[in-house]
């Protein structure tokens, strides 16, 4: 297949003596395997994200969905192995990335691995950008660490990248201040510096729940032209399931800490084989029920320090059964490719 990428960006490769990308053909780009990470809390050690397994191959795009506080963004900053520790400790599982163990690098190969082969996007730009710095220094910075890169050459490539993520005017924008753009365009220049190095997948954690619609809807359009061009894939982290069902591949539906189901984006649509992605798919606003009740999950995720020994759901969900709140069902396929975590699925 001819290369898409435009020739400016195929950079040369990081190379880092700790860091061999070593993948066969069929080996997924990112595996995440029975990831397990707890924090320290006044009341004692709390698993907040437990046994996480998924894949993301070269390429696609993966959903990672869910409601607020059950680990989506724990399992995506864990992989990126941005977590803060203490208090937060990985207590179990690998991370493979290009054959290589994430988990296993010294920090010093990760920094390597950070912003170059993956890039991350976060919810609300301000927080990662650095205020006092014109956006043209700090997409220099990433090329200076990963490329070592200055002066007019890095000028010249972050106005080329600026360019490419849809910033006009980009010759005056470039010397400007986070505070001087507003919420879109501070978006657009996170997604430039993530870009900037081509990497290999991009982790995207709620990258337009900040944003009025309009904006979100480019800033989505945005992504998926850019990952054509550059053929990354994407690790789309939302509570949005409309989001999911345009922009995905496969998804991945955390509940309370652990994957309850998994399957490609159709299937999933289709015939949800958890209770919990039914209640998620029923509360979907859809354009043909217009003026129908919005149908809500009624409850709340339970806490980290109150989840039992059986399912989670239990105490929300309509179909539970006596075994549900004493067994925790395990990740079984129901289908090829679709997998779910029920006693009791949906027909
Ligand atoms: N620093 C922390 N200390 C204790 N608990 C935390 C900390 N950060 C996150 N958590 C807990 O981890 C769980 C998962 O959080 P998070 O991954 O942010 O959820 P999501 O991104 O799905 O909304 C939540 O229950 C949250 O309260
Ligand atoms: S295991 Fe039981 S409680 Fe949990 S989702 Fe399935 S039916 Fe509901
Ligand atoms: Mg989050």
């Amino acid at each position: 297949m001819p290369d898409a990428r435009p020739a400016s960006l195929m950079l040369r490769q990081a190379q880092h003596e700790d860091y061999d990308p070593h993948m066969s053909a069929e080996q997924p780009l990112l595996q995440v395997e029975d990831l397990s990470v707890g924090f320290a809390t006044e009341e004692g050690r709390i698993t907040v994200v437990e046994d996480v397994s998924f894949t993301v191959a070269a390429g696609r795009t993966v959903g990672l969905v869910g409601e607020s506080g059950c680990g989506k963004s724990v399992t995506a900053m864990s992989i990126m192995r941005l977590q803060p520790s203490p208090p937060s400790h990985i207590d179990g599982g690998r991370i493979l990335f290009e054959g290589t163990d994430l988990l296993a690098l010294p920090e010093s190969a990760m920094r390597g691995v950070r912003g170059d082969r993956i890039g991350m996007i976060f919810q609300e730009p301000m927080t990662s950008l650095n205020p006092t710095l014109s956006i043209g220094f700090q997409i220099g910075e990433v090329l200076r660490l990963h490329r070592g890169m200055t002066g007019a050459a890095a000028r010249e490539k972050s106005i080329e990248i600026l360019r490419l993520v849809g910033v006009g005017a980009v010759e005056r924008r470039v010397d400007q201040y986070p505070h001087q753009l507003s919420g879109g365009l501070r978006q657009r220049v996170m997604i430039a510096m993530a870009l900037v190095c081509n990497p290999r997948l991009l982790i995207a954690d709620e990258p337009t729940t900040a944003l009025d619609v309009t904006i979100q809807a480019q800033i989505l359009e945005l992504l998926r032209r850019l990952q054509r061009e550059l053929g990354m894939a994407i690790l789309l982290i939302t509570h949005d399931l409309g989001i999911v069902a345009e922009f995905c591949d496969e998804v991945v539906v955390m509940y309370a800490g652990r994957v309850v189901e998994r399957s490609g984006v159709r299937p999933l649509f289709a015939s949800p084989r958890h209770p919990y992605t039914a209640g998620l798919l029923a509360a979907m606003p859809r354009l043909t029920k217009r003026g129908g009740r919005l149908v809500t999950i009624p409850g709340m995720v339970p806490p980290p320090a109150a989840r039992g020994a059986g399912c989670s759901f239990a105490d929300r969900c309509p179909r539970v059964l006596p075994r549900c709140r004493a067994e925790r069902p395990p990740l079984v396929p129901h289908a090829p490719g679709h997998d779910a975590a029920c006693w009791n699925p949906p027909p």
